[in-house]
């Protein structure tokens, strides 16, 4: 799919509530619906992945064109995450580790070029405040728990 073809439905919509309000709450949601209505799409829509996700996957040398980027990641601080089927709880953790740090690194160089930074990073996923994982049937209940440490830092 094409950046351009994605359409804002109104179960988009309804996701985006859903999801700025599970953020500003600092709580779990679940979100379903029938196959293919779009909850993918959404939550990568939501969390900017269409623009993000190459750099994140690839964190390769970077250019000035980033920078959108790193803003457009700054604005929904949300990190998108699909675990692979029959991934360990342990391998599931290390994943969400490596990818809120990378996305929470962006969100700090925009931070800076703006000159609101907020000094170093004293925790994994400093910055992000929404962990949307897709197929989250995929987890048992020790890898959900590790989801949520992985994010937060807490126990
Ligand atoms: N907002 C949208 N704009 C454009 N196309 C869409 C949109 N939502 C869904 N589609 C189309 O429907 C297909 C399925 O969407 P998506 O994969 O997000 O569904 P899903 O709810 O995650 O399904 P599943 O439960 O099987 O995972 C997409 O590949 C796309 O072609
Ligand atoms: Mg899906």
């Amino acid at each position: 799919m094409t950046p351009q073809s994605f359409i804002a439905t109104k179960e988009h919509r309804r996701f985006a509530e859903f999801a700025d309000a599970v953020r500003r709450q600092h709580t779990i949601g679940i979100c379903y619906g029938q196959a293919g209505i779009g909850k993918t799409l959404s939550a990568r829509r939501y969390a900017n992945w269409h623009k993000a996700e190459n750099l994140i996957e690839q964190w390769g040398p970077r250019d000035d064109s980033d920078y959108q980027i790193y803003a457009a990641l700054a604005r929904t601080r949300t990190v998108f995450y699909t675990p692979a089927v029959l991934t360990s709880p342990k391998q599931i953790h290390a994943e969400l580790e490596h990818i809120s740090t990378r996305v929470s690194i962006c969100v700090d160089q925009h931070l800076e070029k703006i000159g609101k930074k907020t000094g170093p990073h004293t925790r994994t996923g400093k910055h992000v405040e929404l962990l949307i994982i897709d197929e989250s049937e995929r987890l048992n209940a020790t890898a959900l728990e590790l989801c949520v440490t992985a994010t937060t830092g807490t126990t």
